[in-house]
């Protein structure tokens, strides 16, 4: 397998059709906007990863692509179908994108291979035969052909994560959406399932990707998304994003997610409004802002601060 960008996506050179026109994006939940005119696209075989602390707007922002939550302003298309559009056909949106959770979400009364067919039987009308088809299919791709029969509490959380990949690929999804996909799991299990979506990647599937894997993100991502109070603070490539950030807010948030037990304290006394990254250490934390106050702060920081595409 290829991990050179250019060999794994050769369409990119070319410019891959859009997959996912954002425009404006806006997602208030009540009075408190957590997303503020977030403007990006995802081409075909796109890989874009989305970095940021927590509470920044990630989730949201996956979260409305596939209309789990409902925008407030701005616009989404998939391919070219504008599903913020009261009339769209949200199932069949849906049916297009397959989600991989942090939490596995598999039903624990059925068996592996029966977690991988129902959605195919119910959504897509396939016959159990040709479910199960696509199924063993899929289940071999993630390396667990040979585990169809085993229930959900049988298997390690790497292994039902892997499930989890398996039956969102059996309903043919043209794009990946992966929320936090290793957050949950043992350190230990955390490459089987980042070598599933590396391999993914490799096929030439169209992913975005939320993570804290910042050695996959910096390899696998064409793009990377740095996102802080609701606002894309920066994107480009790994290299640069990552490699050579450009503003002080994703230096700080790589400083505490690469290095968590070296965090100077004075990096909160500028414009850095982020909370600190979970996943840094216990003693790296700072008492945490309500997140009512929080989203309102980063905004109105962010605009006279680091617009996007500054
Ligand atoms: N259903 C909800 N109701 C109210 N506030 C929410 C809801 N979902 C998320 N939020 C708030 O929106 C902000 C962004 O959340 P989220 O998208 O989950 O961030 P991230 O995934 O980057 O950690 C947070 O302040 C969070 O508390
Ligand atoms: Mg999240």
């Amino acid at each position: 397998m290829s991990t050179d960008p250019a060999q794994r996506h050769p369409r990119d050179s070319a410019g891959g059709a859009t997959v996912v026109d954002i425009q404006g994006l806006r997602k208030s939940f009540g009075t408190v906007e957590v997303l503020t005119d977030i403007t990006t696209t995802v081409r075909t075989g796109e890989v874009v990863c989305i970095i940021g602390p927590s509470g920044s707007g990630k989730s949201t922002l996956l979260r409305c692509v596939n209309l789990l939550e409902h925008p407030t302003g701005g616009t989404i298309l998939v391919d070219g179908l504008d599903i913020t559009d009261p009339d769209c056909d949200i199932d069949r949106v849906r049916s297009r994108m397959g989600m991989v959770f942090q939490q596995f979400n598999l039903f624990a009364h059925l068996s592996v291979l029966d977690n991988c067919t129902v959605a195919q039987q119910v959504v897509l009308k396939r016959s159990k035969k040709e479910a199960e088809k696509v199924a063993l299919v899929n289940l071999d791709k993630v390396g667990l052909v040979d585990r169809g029969d085993a229930f959900p509490a049988q298997l390690s959380g790497g292994q039902q994560q892997r499930v989890a990949i398996a039956r969102a690929l059996s309903m043919d999804p043209e794009l990946m959406l992966f929320d936090e996909p290793t957050s949950a799991l043992d350190p230990e299990l955390v490459g089987e399932v980042l070598s599933v979506m590396r391999r993914l990647a490799s096929e030439g599937m169209t992913m975005m990707v939320v993570t804290h894997e910042m050695a996959f993100a910096r390899e696998v991502a064409d793009r990377v998304i740095f996102m802080d109070g609701g606002v894309i603070v920066e994107e480009g490539s790994p290299d640069r994003v990552i490699g050579n950030p450009q503003h002080r807010r994703t230096r700080t948030f790589l400083k505490r997610v690469l290095d968590p037990t070296n965090v100077d304290p004075d990096d909160d006394d500028d414009d850095d409004v982020s909370e600190v990254e979970q996943h840094a250490s216990a003693a790296a934390q700072k008492p945490a802002r309500t997140s009512a106050e929080k989203p309102a702060q980063a905004a109105a920081t962010a605009d006279h601060d680091h617009g996007h595409g500054s």
